[in-house]
């Protein structure tokens, strides 16, 4: 029996464990992971860099010209790793001020429309799981399985709190619940693309969920789509 494959569209706000589920989901259908908000940051990252002025739209396609996002598998990790310009930006793209920084250059219609070719490339040949905010309005409307992804905001700021803990940086329980409510805010007030679910989204409320349970009602969900197929 050979299935089609498919692509799994996931979206949803910040901290609802999307990239987690997202990852490990492709894992398990021997899918390949494509993490939409890594390149949001690593552009982020590199207009940070450069100080590009986020009104100057000929500063803006320049620096969109002269950068390039890869993923790259680290057997180490057992995951895929971000490299913008051909160096490994991983840690340095999950930082706090990168954060900040990513709903203003996020909401800039060239830099949605750069990104969003580039993910209709990697999705060309489906067997993909994506992860961001208009994946499945966007990005890949005709995509087989979406879903939209919430959680208690709370449970966000805990989550992403001992996310960041993990990684040794200790930030205010605070300071993350606020800097998830302003990306909430920017991201679906935004003109361009703002995060909503598509009208035929499936919703996953992960505030009482386990990882593990989360994984298991995706797979079951894309396996039920990829026989009816
Ligand atoms: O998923 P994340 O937290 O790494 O996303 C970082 C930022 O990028 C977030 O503020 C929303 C934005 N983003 C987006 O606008 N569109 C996507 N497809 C993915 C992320």
């Amino acid at each position: 029996l050979s299935l089609s494959k498919i692509i799994v569209a996931i979206d949803g706000y910040s901290g609802c464990g999307k990239s987690t589920t997202a990852k490990l989901v492709a894992t398990q259908l021997g899918y390949t992971y494509i993490d939409t908000g890594a390149m949001y940051r690593a552009v982020t990252l590199y207009f940070l860099r450069n100080c590009i002025d986020l009104i100057d739209e000929k500063a803006i396609q320049e620096a969109l010209a002269s950068l390039s996002i890869m993923f790259q598998f680290n057997p180490e990790k057992g995951c895929n790793e971000t490299y913008l310009n051909g160096v490994n930006v991983e840690d340095e793209i999950r930082k706090l001020e990168v954060a900040n920084a990513v709903p203003e250059v996020s909401a800039i219609p060239q830099v949605r429309k750069a990104m969003v070719t580039q993910q209709q490339k990697l999705g060309q040949d489906r067997g993909v799981v994506m992860d961001g905010r208009d994946i499945g309005t966007h990005v890949f409307p005709q995509a087989e399985l979406k879903i939209f992804m919430t959680a208690d905001p709370v449970i966000r700021a805990e989550r992403r709190q001992t996310e960041l803990l993990a990684k040794g940086e200790q930030v205010d329980l605070r300071e993350i619940a606020m800097n998830l409510e302003k990306r909430d805010h920017m991201d679906t007030t935004r003109p361009e693309s703002p995060l909503h679910p598509a009208p035929d989204a499936r919703f996953l409320d992960t505030s009482r969920m386990t990882i593990e349970g989360q994984v298991e009602w995706v797979v079951q969900q894309s396996y039920q789509i990829m026989v009816s197929l």
